[in-house]
């Protein structure tokens, strides 16, 4: 009966793998933080993404994490054709064509030596306007590769409008740009910083949202969509459930939800000292996600949920 009557689904189609690919490792590299996920070796990705695509989930967010050697104050491996990014989303597109939905995070944090989303300035403050054109020839070079979706993760100002247009200017109008629209400043990404082996000093709260502002993200939702977004998302999920919820009933296009490294971090930790129970808090945190209005959800848990769902079990 609760079955029939419930108000919310969870289905294989509503999620999306992030996955991280590291360069020059010969073995999947465990993340001390995120139990269960890894750096993943050129070929374990391929098969990561074979088995998300055999579970049922949609699509596969991709970050690549550069040999520290590479990382400069322009994050210039990022916009390399054969930087580790790009090279993944063709090993990728390679295996699964467009049977899933390849995504990739466009943003320079992951290869710059100074950690920051975007390149500095004299006075080693993150300059929007010059970061704007290496998103644009990141854009570029990640279409070229074969990527379905680019997704803007540095929140500059202005960043949907110039990825769009540089896409357009090489004739790939059709790939899609999943926006970060209301992306926080949030404690929860420190999982992720240790993922991909982050150089990052002090924060980014110059460029990410206060967790204390729902009207902010409303304004930056107007502006995504006026530049051209396709998808927006809310990130991070758990704590931002009424952000996610205002902006699902106010937009006309698909929302997601990232739940992100931190959120992931707490239930598996909280799980292996046996104080909750893994696999209902896993299933609670989704469905409590979806009720909120995310229509697409990105968790670490993608694949295992997904087979999960997949078996009737829940
Ligand atoms: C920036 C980016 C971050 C995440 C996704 N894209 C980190 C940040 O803004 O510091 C975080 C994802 C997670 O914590 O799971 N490239």
């Amino acid at each position: 009966m609760r079955r029939m009557v419930a108000e919310t689904r969870l289905d294989p189609a509503d999620l999306i793998l992030p996955a991280f690919v590291r360069e020059g490792v010969a073995e999947p590299v465990p993340i001390g933080a995120m139990p269960g996920v890894v750096q993943h070796t050129r070929d374990t990705l391929r098969k990561a993404a074979v088995e998300a695509l055999e579970a049922g989930v949609s699509g596969i967010m991709l970050f690549g994490v550069p040999e520290d050697a590479r990382k400069d104050g322009l994050g210039t491996a990022g916009t390399d054709p054969d930087g580790i990014l790009q090279v993944a989303i063709r090993d990728v597109r390679a295996e699964v064509g467009d049977e899933l939905v390849i995504m990739s995070d466009l943003c320079l944090d992951e290869y710059t030596d100074h950690g920051h989303c975007g390149v500095l300035d004299e006075d080693g403050r993150v300059d929007n306007d010059a970061t704007l054109e290496r998103y644009a020839e990141m854009a570029q070079v990640q279409a070229d590769a074969g990527v379905h979706v680019v997704g803007p993760s540095g929140m500059m100002d202005g960043q949907v409008g110039v990825v769009r247009d540089a896409l357009d200017t090489i004739g790939k109008e059709d790939v899609s740009i999943l926006a970060y629209t209301a992306k926080y400043s949030s404690a929860f990404y420190g999982p992720f910083r240790e993922a991909v082996g982050s150089s990052l000093q002090g924060d980014r709260k110059t460029y990410q949202q206060d967790p204390a502002n729902l009207r902010e993200s409303m304004r930056e939702l107007a502006l995504d969509l006026e530049e051209g977004a396709d998808m927006v998302m809310v990130k991070p999920a758990g704590p931002y459930l009424d952000v996610l919820a205002e902006v699902a009933r106010t937009v006309d296009v698909p929302v997601a939800a990232y739940q992100i490294s931190g959120e992931y971090a707490m239930v598996e930790a909280a799980a292996e000292k046996g104080w909750i129970d893994r696999d209902k808090a896993i299933m609670e945190t989704l469905t409590g996600i979806r009720r909120a209005g995310a229509q697409m959800i990105l968790t670490y848990w993608a694949t295992e949920v997904a087979q999960k769902l997949s078996a009737g079990r829940r």
